[in-house]
C-alpha cells in the first residue's frame, strides 16, 4: 500500500450527504489523529462560496450532525482550517483550471477524489479533470450509487470512469460495507471455529435478511420515482450482504480475494422469469398508516400522482452452488416499515432425531441464529435446554445465547459507516468498495427480475404504512412453512 492521499477532492461538498456524513467522517478521523499532517480537504460544488463562507456552512452542520457531546470547537476550528472551496461546474474549463492551481504541487502526494453528485456528473467530472491535466497513477476516484438503474447503464457509467482510471483506482461506495456490523460478520463466519461447518445447505434451512426501514420518501421524489426499492436498496445493500453471507472463505483479507469470492456468490444467484417473479417475488407500496404512534401519509399522496414504483419488495432468491443448494434466501426491505431494523436470520434444520419421546420432541425447535445490523447491535443464538423439573419426560424449552455487541465493545464510539470508508480510500485499500464485476452481477440479477416483472404485469401491492409490507410478501415465506422473524 502506498501513502495515504494528502489531498481529498470532494465533488458534491454542498450536498445532503456531504453534510450529514462526509464532514462529520472527516471531523471523526482528525479527532482521531488519523489524517495526514498536511492534509488538505478541496470541497467542490457548482454554487459559489468563499472559502470562509463554506467553512463556516460546514460549521454549522458538524454541530448539528455530530452532536454536542461529540462537537469540540477547537477540533472544528482545526478541520475548518483544512477545507478550501472551489466552485466547479462540470464542462467549465475555466474552473477545472483554478482547481488546478489549487492542488498545484499536490498531485503527487496522491489525491482521494470523491464523487458525491448525482451519477449523470461522474463522467463529466472525471473528463474534466482530465482534460486539466489532473489525474495522475497517485489519484483514486470513489463514486456513490446509483451506478446506473439497470445492467446497461452501469456499463456505461463504468466506462466513461474506466476510460480514465484503471479499475484498482475506482472505489465504489456501499456505505453498508462501511457498517462495523456487516464487517462483522466476515468475523463471526472466519474468526471462529464453529460456525463455518454448518453453513451450508446440510445444516442450514434457510437465511433471511431484511432491512427495513421507518422513513418515507423524505423529500427524494425526484430521485426514487421510477427506482424503487429493488434498485435502491437491493441491487446494492442486500446484495453485498447476501453476498458475504453466501460467499466461500476468501484465502486473506484483501481486495481481490474477498472480492473474488463475493463476485462468484453473486453470479450464482438463480436468475428470476416472468413465471418465478409470480411465486418469488412482492412488491409494495405504503398508503396512509401509522408508524411509531405517527400519522403518516402515503407513498402516493407524497408524490402527488398515483405511481408504478415500488417502496417494498420480498424476494425469495436461490443460490446455485454445491454449498447452497436447495437453500432459500429471503429477503425484503421497505420504507414505513413498523420498526428500523436490520437483521440476518440464519434458521437451522432440524436434529436429525430425536431422543427425548413425544413431550420433549414436540419442544424440540430448530436452532436459529439471528445477527442484528441496527439500530442494536447483537448476536443471538437460539438454542435448545432443559426446561429445569422432576417430569420423566424431558421437556425442551428454547433459550437464547446473547451477545450484545454495544454493552460487549462498551466505550467504543459509534462510528460512521463513511470513516472506514475514507479512511481506506485514502489508504488505497479497495476491500470495501465493490469492484465492476460485482455491480455487474448485481445489475445481472436485478434485471432479471424487473424483465420478469415487465412480462408479468407484476405492479406493487398496497400495503398500509407501519405494516411488513403487503400480506403476499407474509405468503411468499409461509407458503414454504417458515415465518420471517418480525
Ligand atoms: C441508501 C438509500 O442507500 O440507504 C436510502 O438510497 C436508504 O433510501 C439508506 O434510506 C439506508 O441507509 P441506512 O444506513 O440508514 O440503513
Amino acid at each position: 500500500m502506498t501513502e495515504p492521499s494528502a489531498t481529498f477532492l470532494l465533488f458534491g461538498a454542498t450536498g445532503d450527504l456531504a453534510h450529514r456524513m462526509i464532514f462529520p467522517s472527516l471531523y471523526n478521523l482528525l479527532a482521531d489523529g488519523l489524517l495526514p499532517d498536511d492534509f488538505l480537504i478541496i470541497a467542490s460544488g457548482r454554487s459559489e462560496f468563499t472559502d470562509e463562507a463554506f467553512r463556516a456552512d460546514i460549521d454549522k452542520a458538524l454541530q448539528k450532525f455530530l452532536g454536542p457531546e461529540r462537537y469540540d470547537a477547537d477540533m472544528a476550528g482545526r478541520l475548518r482550517a483544512m477545507i478550501v472551496y472551489q466552485s466547479v461546474e462540470a464542462g467549465n474549463a475555466g474552473q477545472f483550471k483554478a482547481l488546478g492551481e489549487r492542488l498545484d504541487g499536490r498531485l503527487d502526494k496522491g489525491v482521494s477524489v470523491y464523487l458525491s453528485t448525482p451519477p449523470s456528473l461522474f463522467a463529466p467530472t472525471a473528463q474534466g479533470l482530465a482534460e486539466a491535466g489532473l489525474i495522475t497513477p497517485r489519484t483514486r476516484i470513489a463514486m456513490e450509487k446509483p451506478i446506473g438503474k439497470d445492467l446497461a447503464s452501469s456499463k456505461e457509467v463504468n466506462d466513461g470512469i474506466g476510460a480514465l482510471f484503471a479499475e484498482d483506482q475506482i472505489f465504489r461506495v456501499d456505505h453498508y460495507l462501511g457498517k462495523e456490523t456487516v464487517q462483522n460478520l466476515l468475523a463471526l463466519r472466519f474468526g471462529n471455529v464453529m460456525f463455518e461447518p454448518l453453513w451450508n445447505a446440510t445444516a442450514i434451512d434457510h437465511v433471511q435478511i431484511t432491512v427495513g426501514e421507518t422513513v418515507g420518501l423524505e423529500g427524494r421524489v425526484s430521485y426514487y420515482d421510477g427506482v424503487g426499492a429493488l434498485r435502491d436498496m437491493v441491487q446494492n445493500h442486500v446484495l453485498q450482504i447476501l453476498s458475504i453471507i453466501a460467499m466461500e472463505p476468501p484465502a486473506r483479507m484483501d481486495p481481490t480475494a474477498v472480492r473474488d469470492e463475493k463476485v462468484k456468490a453473486l453470479r450464482s444467484l438463480r436468475p428470476m422469469t416472468a413465471e418465478t417473479v409470480k411465486t418469488h417475488s412482492v412488491r409494495g407500496q405504503y398508503t396512509p398508516g401509522a408508524v411509531g404512534g405517527q400519522i403518516v401519509t402515503g407513498y402516493a399522496d407524497e408524490l402527488g400522482r398515483p405511481s408504478d414504483t415500488e417502496t417494498f419488495v420480498a424476494l425469495k432468491a436461490h443460490i446455485d452452488n454445491w454449498r447452497w443448494q436447495g437453500v432459500p434466501f429471503y429477503l425484503r426491505t421497505g420504507k414505513r416499515m413498523p420498526t428500523r431494523q436490520s437483521e440476518i436470520l440464519i434458521q437451522f434444520k432440524p436434529v436429525r432425531h430425536s431422543i427425548f419421546g413425544r413431550n420433549g420432541g414436540s419442544g424440540l425447535e430448530p436452532n436459529t441464529l439471528i445477527i442484528r445490523l441496527q439500530p442494536e447491535e447483537y448476536i443471538r443464538l437460539l438454542i435448545m435446554s432443559k426446561r429445569p423439573g422432576l417430569e420423566r419426560d424431558v421437556h425442551l424449552e428454547e433459550v437464547t445465547l446473547d451477545v450484545s455487541l454495544t454493552a460487549a465493545f462498551a466505550g467504543q464510539r459509534r462510528r460512521i459507516a463513511y470513516e472506514r470508508l475514507i479512511l481506506d480510500l485514502l489508504a488505497g485499500d479497495a476491500t470495501l468498495f465493490v469492484r465492476r464485476d460485482e455491480v455487474e452481477a448485481q445489475w445481472t440479477w436485478i434485471d432479471s427480475i424487473i424483465d420478469g416483472w415487465k412480462e408479468a404485469g407484476v405492479k406493487p401491492s398496497s400495503y398500509s404504512s407501519g405494516n411488513w409490507g403487503p400480506s403476499s410478501a407474509i405468503a411468499l415465506i409461509e407458503r414454504d412453512g417458515a415465518s420471517w422473524n418480525d
